[in-house]
Formats: C-alpha cells, sequence, structure tokens
C-alpha cells in the first residue's frame, strides 16, 4: 500500500512539474477595455514597438516563426481573445515569453493590440493621407531640408513629427544619413548635413534621396536629385608608368629584371639538360639494340 501511495505521488508531483504555467487571466482583466483608440499615432507606436521588440522572437510575420517558436499574434484564434486577455499575457509573460509590465507603459501595450488587431484587419487602418514635399539646399555647408505640408486653397500648411529617410545612393544599396528617426519641427521642416569624405563618382557626384517610407499615416513619397558634394573617385591608371617589369614609361628596376633573367636561365638550363639525358639514353638503346 505504502509503494502506491509512493508511485501516485511521484506521477503526481512529476505531472505538476512538467505542466506548463496556465496563463492566470482573472475576468475582471479580460474584460478590461482598450483605451487608446486607433489612430495612425497609436498604430505607429505600436509597430514601432513590435518591429523592435516583438518580431525576434515572434517572427517577421509575427506568425509565431522567429528565432524560436512562438505564438502567432495573426491568427483567428488569438485575435477571438479580447483586449483584456492579450493585455495580460503581454504584461505577465508566461515561461519564455517575457513580462513587458516594467518595461513598456499601458497606453504602449494597447497601442501595441491595435496595431496587432490592424495587422489581422487591414480595414481597421484609415487610408493613408497625400502630402507634399519640397527639398530646400543650402550648398555652403552641403545640408538638405525637407518641408512636409498639405496644400490648402491659399497656403501651405506644415506637418509636425513627420520621419523623413535621408539616403545617399551607393553602388549596392542605400547609405543613411542624418539620424535613426528625423522628425519635421512645427515649420513641417527638418535639415540634414551631407558628412564629408563621401565618395561620389569620377566628377564627386552623388545621388541624393529624401523619403517618406514605411509610414501608416501618409502614403510613400519620394525625391531625388544629383549634387557635386562628394569626393572624386581617383581610378589608379597610371598602372603602366610605376617602376615595374611592365612599365612602358618608368624604367625597370634593374634588380627585377636580373631575378627574372636568372629565374629563366635556370629553367632553360635544366630543361636543356633533361633533353641531353634524354637524347643519352636514346643513343645508348641503340648500342644495345645493334
Ligand atoms: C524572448 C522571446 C519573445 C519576445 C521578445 C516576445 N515574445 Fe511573445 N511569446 C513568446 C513565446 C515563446 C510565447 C509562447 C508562450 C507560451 O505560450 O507559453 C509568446 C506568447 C505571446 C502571447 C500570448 C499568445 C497567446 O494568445 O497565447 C502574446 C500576446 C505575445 N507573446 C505578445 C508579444 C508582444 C506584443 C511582444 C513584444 C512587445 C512579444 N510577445 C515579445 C516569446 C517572445
Amino acid at each position: 500500500m505504502k509503494t502506491l501511495y509512493l508511485i501516485l505521488f511521484l506521477i503526481i508531483s512529476n505531472s505538476a512539474v512538467c505542466q506548463i504555467k496556465k496563463w492566470e487571466i482573472s475576468n475582471e482583466n479580460a474584460s478590461k477595455s482598450n483605451t487608446v483608440e486607433i489612430n495612425y499615432k497609436s498604430l505607429s507606436i505600436g509597430k514601432n514597438i513590435v518591429i523592435k521588440t516583438c518580431v525576434s522572437c515572434h517572427g517577421n510575420k509575427i506568425d509565431g516563426n522567429g528565432l524560436m517558436k512562438s505564438t502567432s499574434l495573426i491568427s483567428d484564434s488569438f485575435n477571438k481573445q479580447s483586449d483584456g486577455m492579450i493585455f495580460t499575457k503581454i504584461s505577465e509573460g508566461r515561461e519564455l515569453m517575457p513580462s513587458f509590465k516594467g518595461m513598456l507603459k499601458e497606453e504602449e501595450i494597447w497601442s501595441v493590440i491595435n496595431y496587432l488587431r490592424a495587422l489581422y484587419n487591414p480595414s481597421l487602418i484609415p487610408p493613408p493621407k497625400d502630402v507634399s514635399m519640397d527639398v530646400e539646399l543650402n550648398e555652403e555647408i552641403k545640408s538638405i531640408t525637407a518641408f512636409i505640408y498639405t496644400k490648402s486653397d491659399t497656403a501651405k500648411i506644415p506637418l509636425k513629427d513627420v520621419d523623413i529617410h535621408f539616403y545617399v545612393k551607393r553602388q549596392f544599396g542605400l547609405m543613411n544619413i542624418g539620424e535613426a528617426n528625423n522628425l519635421t519641427k512645427e515649420n513641417g521642416r527638418v535639415t540634414v548635413s551631407i558628412p564629408d569624405n563621401i565618395i561620389g563618382d569620377d566628377m564627386g557626384n552623388i545621388q541624393i534621396l529624401v523619403k517618406i517610407e514605411n509610414s501608416i499615416e501618409f502614403k510613400n513619397t519620394e525625391k531625388s536629385f544629383t549634387k557635386p558634394w562628394g569626393e572624386a573617385l581617383k581610378t589608379d591608371d597610371k598602372w603602366y608608368d610605376k617602376n615595374s617589369l611592365w612599365g612602358t614609361s618608368a624604367k625597370t628596376p634593374v634588380w627585377l629584371l636580373m631575378l627574372i633573367i636568372g629565374i629563366s636561365s635556370i629553367v632553360f638550363a635544366c630543361l636543356t639538360y633533361v633533353f641531353f639525358i634524354i637524347y643519352k639514353i636514346k643513343k645508348s638503346s641503340e648500342i644495345y639494340l645493334n
């Protein structure tokens, strides 16, 4: 009887250890409602957090296939849960899912949920707005200013906090210039300077791109132009002027010439010796045959 108890005890305690901890969500937490409205701002905040913090484990498509097997956050079953349930899961965490309570503010978690809902159901995203962009250049200090505005009948209305990306086109891809985020100020403008020592073409021309991209609020917009603000690319076509063996304009150094002649003579001498030996062998065989 004692052994039976012992076995029973072992089975129960073992299964308790092996079992994954359950999500503990009280009814009160599950019925919490989202305090943040779905709008451009909360969607942008949510998108930034998801890209920076969640895709590593949940995958680029948030389908649960990231660095580790996690959970799809765009599936039907996930989206059947209430906002309050998802909020509790993100704030409390479980096993490998970290607790984000200390790292994200409540409004930020709600914004993340808004963004996840919008990924599942894109019709929740308000359509992107058209904007206009002017590019102003300062030739003296090699700086670029992007001016973002909407047009009314009479004036240009500046837009604040639009994120602008500046690039210099390279042979393979684009080089970022300015900060990671370049937000327009009250006057709708943001300025970046072109760094020194950028290598351009043989005239020092560089191609610069100014873009609004991957924004939820605004349509992709792009301007590009070319300026001689880089350093000229120096190509080394003095190859034949060098003091080298093949140098035609400059004299070959004597030691190099002697070295080459020396090596060639040794090779030639060896070959002559080999042919001489073969000749001797042939001769001696003739004597033998006769
Ligand atoms: C270190 C890896 C990692 C990171 C980073 C991470 N997660 Fe998770 N997440 C997981 C894993 C693993 C699970 C599955 C956990 C489980 O079911 O026990 C999970 C589960 C979840 C769940 C529960 C899904 C469900 O309905 O059962 C939600 C919601 C979630 N993650 C949201 C997020 C959000 C939002 C972020 C970014 C702020 C994030 N996760 C960042 C690994 C991660």
